[in-house]
């Protein structure tokens, strides 16, 4: 454990690497007891470096050195220094040989960095600095090196031996052992090296690439999971046929691999050639996935599949630039869903996190820039601001640029820097160099943290038939960050004249042809736009397709909402506009007396909704959902949680009380007659049926009940089944709840992926997670304090969805974090640091509120060798 204080580390004191790694040589030899690491790196000084004398300095954590050579010479102990977290050899010549036998403990491994072991096989995960606690090493994403990896075990128990690239030897060793050889032939840094050992099954299939190379395909799972591959391996072949088609991105080598292991700290990681996936992430079955978990394995094995070149055949130069790869990837994932479903369904996905979870980590403690300037623990800076805001910044300069010069930029980037290790900077200089466009004022979005908020109103000046429009821009302060300059903000929008029509907007009076909807570029920080020839006072459709990552404030009135509800063409700003309008009603509902009046108008939009068979159903199945209350939070300013609990409530119970017969109609109209299909028209159906039944579950229908009951038994699908168990879990029909549930656990009982579910089907649930029953859940035998899954989907799904609950006004929500915080800080800090999230945002509730979680954060910040990672965290919210 730590024994000083953690340190800053700082983007200005970049240095290139003193010396550089050619080749790594390593061999594992694998035991129940431990493993040994011989690694030989073949090491030059770089000729960029300044720095010509100096010591040679790997980087190493958790390690028990057994030797050091150079050259073929064993190194006296007084010819090294192995400073635990270092070792450094202070006289090496130009170019060398350096040979370091470790020791490491896998078996031991509890915080899942470097090689550790999860259900009997070995496994790694390097990113971001795991490399480390393998061997000593130059860990920094700038050192490239071709790696060539043998793998040693026993073979009745670790028959399958992977790493990354091809494997080019294998044969017998004494004592029932094996080995297998892996040679990968393009040179990256160390946080993609992977190792895999293992008794799993294989499944096999193959892609023809677009230059008519055929690729081996190989999933590797264990036994029991291997009816659980098919959906993965079919997103990964349109995953490769579409990066081809829209990037002109061919695979590069002759294996991919896909491994599912149940211990993981991520959804995945993008490995060269060997890309290794949590579980829950990767494995599917109709009987076991929901249509949600369909999405996102097909999303996800699409974003590793492409980092193969958005990562690692160009990768980042240093840790700050994570967003180079992880904005630009997030970016590609995201367009790869919106081209296989529906784009508008895929956009309101997006930017419901989005505002929900990005824009609260931008208004809260941690908030950071898109290219940070310091970090103290890199593993805290997997965000949604370095992920989500980051493709955001991406697709900004797609909407500026155009899909055809995006696409020469993209071609540029990829060409220009292929092999090297590169900033944000360069993404955006070939983005320039490649349209003519002039980006510098569009950079301020790498180095700016904060949401931008866009104050806008207009007038109509009806002699003159103008409509203008006012827009300014502001950006709040962020910790270390004041007096922003303005952003160059992309803002598309659309004009709507009385009977719906779209208006065409003149920006010149008499302008021939004006297109129906603009992208303005706001660059001042206000600007005033004038539309021409309108003949009546028009209804403003702005920020269409959410064309900025920004705040929107304009003084919407309801009938406006309502008429964009119905008639906007941009199909996400009418989903938008329902939003508005139901959290405006929410709020202003919170705190007001229980027979206060619920906007009528809101009732009768629902109703349309819910009958209308012309609007896609896709569409309107994302419109019936009512703004979560973790949105309503961050929309708000001293949150009262059970307060706005409340009041969301009381709006839902009115609307299905309103609309039962509408809800009952809609269910029927939306039984499923055929086979289980996962295409955006049967996902939009089961959507819709089960929004109807959990919300006739919400005023304790009798024959939404029974529906619940009998749609339990005869599903034959995950989400079928899931919709009927969360309906009656979040019910008041207490013993159906528990017989539902009982129930459920017989059947799935063995199966880790559904019993996660299970477990956050309850926690979430402010019916069945009260804190009695989530230290119930934490008791229970299928419970595992080692699996970050079941941690995230009872004491994560507790705190983070469960939110009237965690927000007790008696504290112990609160308190009983700090205690799952501070006890899971040894084991797995990572882990650790994550869960904290909801503590950190204390400054946004009422005071009774913010005053207990900011003592139960004192509390975390006292215990007594406190990781660097939930050390981070807990000091820059309490500053
Ligand atoms: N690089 C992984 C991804 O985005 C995420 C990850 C980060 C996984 C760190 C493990 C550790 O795909
Ligand atoms: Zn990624």
């Amino acid at each position: 454990m730590r024994t000083s204080q953690p340190q800053t580390i700082y983007l200005s004191d970049y240095k290139v690497p003193a010396y550089l790694v050619d080749t790594v040589d390593l061999r594992f030899e694998l035991f129940e007891d431990g493993a040994r690491v011989h690694s030989t790196l073949e090491l030059r000084r770089n000729p960029d470096s300044d720095e010509v004398s100096a010591p040679l300095e790997l980087d190493g954590d958790s390690l028990t050195l057994e030797s050091v050579a150079l050259d073929g010479a064993q190194l006296a102990a007084g010819d090294y220094e192995d400073r635990g977290d270092q070792l450094v050899v202070r006289s090496v010549p130009e170019q060398f040989t350096l040979t370091v036998v470790t020791w490491i403990e896998p078996q031991n491994n509890t915080r899942l960095e470097g090689l550790y072991k999860s259900s009997g096989m070995f496994c790694t995960q390097c990113e971001a600095e795991g490399f480390r606690c393998i061997t000593f090493f130059p860990d920094r994403p700038d050192v490239m090196a071709r790696f060539r990896t043998r793998i040693e075990a026993n073979k009745d128990a670790y028959p399958v031996l992977l790493s990354n690239g091809n494997d080019v030897e294998r044969g017998e060793l004494e004592n029932g052992r094996h080995y297998v050889t892996w040679e990968d032939p393009f040179p990256k840094p160390c946080y993609l090296f992977a190792l895999v050992a293992g008794d799993l099954v294989e499944k096999r299939d193959t892609f023809s690439t677009c230059s008519g190379r055929d690729i081996d395909l190989r999933m590797y799972v264990e036994p029991r999971n291997a009816e659980k591959c098919d959906h993965a391996m079919d997103s990964l072949k349109r995953s490769m046929r579409w990066d081809e088609e829209v990037y002109g991105r061919e695979y590069d080598l002759d294996i991919f691999m896909i491994v599912a292991v149940d211990d993981f700290n991520m959804g995945a990681m993008e490995n060269k050639g060997l890309n290794i996936f949590n579980s829950s992430c990767v494995l599917a079955s109709q009987e076991t996935a929901t249509d949600l978990a369909f999405q996102r394995i097909e999303a996800i094995v699409a974003h590793e599949y492409f980092h193969n070149w958005s990562g690692n055949r160009v990768t980042c130069r240093d840790w700050f630039q994570l967003s180079l790869k992880e904005g630009f990837t997030v970016f590609r994932d995201s367009q790869f869903s919106a081209d296989m479903g529906s784009p508008t369904v895929k956009r309101i996905e997006d930017v419901t996190l989005l505002r929900t979870a990005q824009f609260a980590e931008d208004g809260g403690p941690m908030a950071h820039p898109v290219r940070p300037a310091s970090y103290m623990e890199i593993s805290n800076f997997y965000t949604l601001t370095i992920y989500e805001k980051g493709a955001e910044v991406v697709r900004m300069i797609h909407t500026l640029l155009g899909p055809d010069l995006f696409r020469k930029g993209s071609d540029l980037y990829f060409e220009r820097h292929d092999g090297q290790a590169v900033t944000t900077d360069d993404f955006v200089k070939a983005m320039e160099d490649a349209s003519g466009r002039d980006l510098r004022q569009f950079r301020l979005w790498y180095e700016q943290a904060g949401t931008p908020v866009l104050n806008v109103s207009d007038d109509y000046d009806a002699d003159k038939g103008v409509y203008r429009l006012n827009i300014e821009q502001s950006i709040p302060d962020t910790p270390g960050q004041t007096n922003k300059k303005p952003q160059h903000i992309p803002f598309a929008l659309g004009l709507l004249g009385q009977d719906g029509q779209p208006l065409p907007l003149q920006l010149g009076a008499g302008e021939a042809d004006a297109p129906t909807e603009r992208v303005l570029e706001l660059t001042e920080a206000t600007h005033l736009f004038e539309f021409h020839g309108i003949e009546s006072r028009p209804v403003p459709s702005l920020l269409r397709h959410f064309s900025a990552p920004v705040r929107v404030r304009y003084a919407w009135s309801r009938e406006q909402l309502l008429f964009l509800m119905s008639h906007d063409p941009d199909g996400f700003n009418r989903w938008d506009a329902g939003q508005r309008l139901a959290v405006d009603v929410i709020q202003s509902l919170v705190g007001a007396p229980d027979d206060a009046e619920i906007e009528p108008r809101l009732v009768e939009a629902y109703r349309k909704l819910i009958s209308d068979t012309e609007l896609d159903q896709a569409l309107v199945a994302k419109m019936l959902q009512l703004p979560s209350e973790a949105y309503l939070i961050e929309l708000a300013d001293n949150a009262d949680v059970p307060a706005i609990h409340r009041a969301r409530d009381a709006v839902l119970r009115h609307l299905a009380g309103a609309l039962k017969a509408e809800l009952i109609a809609c269910y029927q109209r939306h039984q499923d007659g055929g086979p289980y299909e996962v295409t955006p028209e049967a996902i939009a159906r089961r959507s819709l049926r089960n929004t109807a039944l959990a919300w006739l579950l919400m005023i304790d229908d009798q024959e939404g009940r029974e529906l619940a009951v009998s749609q339990l038994s005869a599903a034959d699908n995950m989400t079928d089944r899931m919709g009927a168990l969360r309906a009656l879990v979040n019910s008041g029909f207490e013993s159906d709840r528990q017989q539902a549930l009982d129930e459920f656990y017989d059947r799935f009982k063995d199966d880790p992926q559904v019993v996660e579910q299970w477990f956050s089907v309850q926690a979430a649930s402010d019916q069945a997670g009260q804190l009695p029953d989530i230290q119930r859940l934490l008791e229970h035998p299928a419970f595992d304090w080692k699996n970050p899954n079941k941690i995230r989907s009872v004491v994560g799904a507790f705190a983070g969805q469960n939110l009237a609950a965690f927000h007790n006004p008696d504290g112990s929500g609160y308190e009983f974090l700090a205690d799952q915080v501070c006890r899971l800080d040894d084991s797995n800090p990572q882990i650790a640091a994550r869960l904290v999230t909801p503590l950190t945002r204390w400054r946004k509730f009422a005071p009774s509120y913010s005053a207990r979680m900011k003592s139960a954060l004192e509390r975390i910040r006292d215990k007594s060798g406190l990781s660097r990672d939930v050390y981070e965290v807990v000091h820059k919210s309490l500053a």
